[in-house]
């Protein structure tokens, strides 16, 4: 049996310049279908590529010859034959997120983002619905309103997706009565009132018919809208609303060849700008105006939404990539703290308070999420108590991030509003997410200018300041080394400072216990601590278990290049546990502990610390040497 090719992202891939290329003239409308099998979705699809032409001839040929096979009832091809391989080639997990098939017609082209409709798939429907003008629900007449239903509406509104068509599918198998559509669209209406969408076009289609999809149906003479393909063909594409609205250019990269020019590049995600055009740039405020509209074919009077230009400046303004050009009466704020809903893709869930990388249009900025306000349960809406946010979850959490970034409500700028969180150890993409507003907490707090610099405090205590970070299972000896390091450091006439686990759990985190939120918060503040104490000019000791890598990294990358020291004291959880000085591994054992490092709880070992002491090679006598010996020579 010969296979059917699918349309599938790669085949695509090599057609898209020849099939863009043709269709250049025509507007673009992206869309999604939402929807299972069961609903007729695959059905509809490859009738909408059927009509338009969009299957080579030697898939056409392998359709048939399917069809035939798997034997229809009456149609002569099963357009869902077209489509349904790509659910098996899911099934043998490969990794195809989101398929995308393009065809075009006499007024359009088109691109229709498929996704699977189950709630295990909420991310790739995510991911499919987040760059699309329009979603059609695929209902079938026989079910009406089913949760599924919900679920896909939910997700598309959340997405920012305002078009919405309701499809009443399969209309030939309730012969085409009226009152069935009819009783659909009223339990619809309620509902997508009830979550805030806004309005939407319902349409009595059969795609295995073809009632409605390109042409009236004899089938429906009650029905006077329009088919499916001319409502597609005429509904207003997000582009063209991105045009009304004020410019902005996410700066992708400074364009400088030589030192005779000097411009901008990057997509506008709204507006439109022209030469003489006023402009500021962002975050700095400054502002300059437009001279050249630069592209590769050649100069432009005027742009919209959607172009890739070049600008050029009548000033020689500091603008780099991640900052945004805007209008300049009219320009976006920059802010650090927001709230937002999070779409979490991962299977790891959502660690509160952990730096997570948050990728917004061209910036890049470190993160940490709050515990949630709440998550949203996906079939009822209802929002629901939430910890954190597991694979598929959608919830609203307050978010911070370590510099101001120039952002629009994701309501008002989807370019602007939407952005990804990528684990920083991973780099896997965790979470897709929407800003809805900005906190003004941080922005009354400011920085308060000291004359005496960091620098100048190092200089008086006539050393260079240090962080020596040691980390290890519990009963590992950090705090007994650290105590002899300290010793040592006193006796060479350092300014030295211990902050030890135990001691300052007594204090400053005695709000504190072992959960892993509460383990990268107390690592957090001792961090913070450590820095301060830096800046102080002291050589900091700390002796914390401090499990996780990214928080250890996070704290290397709070101080200058150089003064963290990460001391790995590796004694392996065997010999730990056998001393068990404080009693602690037994109660663990026996389940009186909960959340135990080494038993219950993991410990992220260094990958390549400054310092490794083997504990069974030394005795503490010579691991402390071995670590000053390290750091000689002490400036
Ligand atoms: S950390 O994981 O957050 O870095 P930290 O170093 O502050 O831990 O505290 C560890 C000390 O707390 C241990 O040496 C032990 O004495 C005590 N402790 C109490 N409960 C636990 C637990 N569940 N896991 C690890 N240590 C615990």
């Amino acid at each position: 049996m010969s296979e059917p090719v699918y349309q599938t992202e790669a085949l695509i891939a090599e057609d898209i310049d020849a099939y863009l290329a043709t269709h250049q003239h025509k507007s673009m409308l992206r869309f999604i279908t939402c929807g299972s099998v069961d609903d007729g979705k695959s059905t509809l699809i490859g009738r909408l590529l059927y009509d338009s032409k969009m299957i080579f001839e030697d898939q056409l040929a392998a359709l048939e010859a399917d069809s035939k096979r798997v034997g229809t009832q009456g149609a002569e091809i099963d357009f869902a034959l077209l489509v349904d391989g790509l659910a098996a080639e899911r099934e043998q997990g490969i990794t195809i997120d989101v398929a995308y098939r393009f065809f075009n017609t006499e007024k359009r082209k088109f691109i229709v983002a498929d996704c699977p409709g189950h709630e295990q798939y909420t991310r790739n429907m995510i991911t499919g619905a987040s760059t699309a003008d329009l979603a059609v629900i695929l209902v079938d007449a026989r079910k009406g309103v089913l949760v599924q239903t919900r679920r896909h509406s939910y997700l598309c509104h959340l997405i920012g997706i305002r078009n919405i068509v309701l499809a009443v599918n399969k209309m030939d198998l309730v012969g085409y009565d009226q009152a069935v559509f009819d009783d659909i669209v009223a339990d619809y209406a309620e509902f997508a009132q009830s979550i805030g969408i806004e309005g939407f076009t319902a349409l009595p289609i059969s795609g295995f018919r073809g009632d409605n999809i390109t042409a009236p149906s004899e089938n429906t003479p009650w029905y006077t809208g329009p088919s499916l393909v001319e409502h597609l063909e005429t509904v207003e594409v997000l582009s063209s609303v991105e045009a009304g609205k004020p410019f902005r250019l996410p700066v992708q990269w400074v364009n400088r060849p030589n030192l005779d020019f000097r411009g901008f590049s990057g997509l506008i995600a709204t507006g439109s700008v022209k030469p003489g055009d006023a402009v500021r740039v962002l975050p700095s405020g400054k502002t300059s105006t437009v001279t050249r509209i630069v592209t590769l074919d050649g100069d432009l009077e005027q742009t919209v939404a959607g172009q890739s230009v070049t600008l050029c400046f009548a000033d020689e303004v500091d603008c780099s990539r991640g900052d945004v050009i805007a209008s300049a009466e009219n320009p976006p704020q920059a802010a650090d703290q927001f709230e937002a809903t999070l779409v979490w893709m991962d299977d790891e869930p959502l660690i509160v308070g952990r730096g997570y990388w948050l990728k917004l249009g061209t910036q890049t900025v470190s993160v940490t999420v709050q515990q949630p306000k709440y998550a949203v349960n996906v079939n009822t809406m209802e929002h629901v108590a939430a910890k954190t946010l597991d694979l598929n979850a959608i919830g609203v959490a307050e978010i911070i991030t370590d510099k101001p970034i120039v952002f629009e409500p994701y309501a008002d700028n989807r370019a602007l509003g939407g952005f990804i969180l990528i684990d920083k150890i991973t780099n896997r993409t965790v979470s897709a997410g929407m800003l809805h507003f900005a906190l003004r907490r941080a922005q009354n707090v400011h920085w308060q200018p000291t004359d005496l610099s960091r620098e100048d405090h190092a200089r008086m205590k006539n050393q260079t300041p240090k962080v020596l970070w040691f980390t290890g299972l519990s009963g590992a000896g950090k705090s007994t080394i650290a105590n002899e390091v300290e010793k040592r450091l006193a006796l060479m006439n350092r300014h030295t400072f211990l902050l030890d686990g135990d001691n300052v759990r007594h204090g400053l985190n005695k709000d504190l216990g072992f959960t892993e939120a509460d383990r990268i918060e107390n690592i957090r503040r001792v961090g913070e601590v450590a820095k301060l104490m830096a800046d102080a000019g002291l050589i900091v000791l700390t002796a914390f278990i401090s499990p996780f890598r990214a928080e250890r990294e996070m704290v290397r990358k709070m101080l200058p290049e150089g003064e963290f020291v990460e001391i790995f004291v590796d004694t392996p959880l065997e010999v730990a546990e056998a001393r068990d000085v404080k009693g602690l591994y037994k109660k663990a054992r026996s389940g009186a502990l909960k959340n135990f490092t080494g038993i219950d709880s993991p410990y992220e070992e260094p990958l390549s610390p400054e310092i490794r002491i083997d504990t069974g090679a030394m005795t503490i006598e010579e691991a402390a040497e071995y670590v000053i010996r390290q750091l000689l020579p002490l400036k």
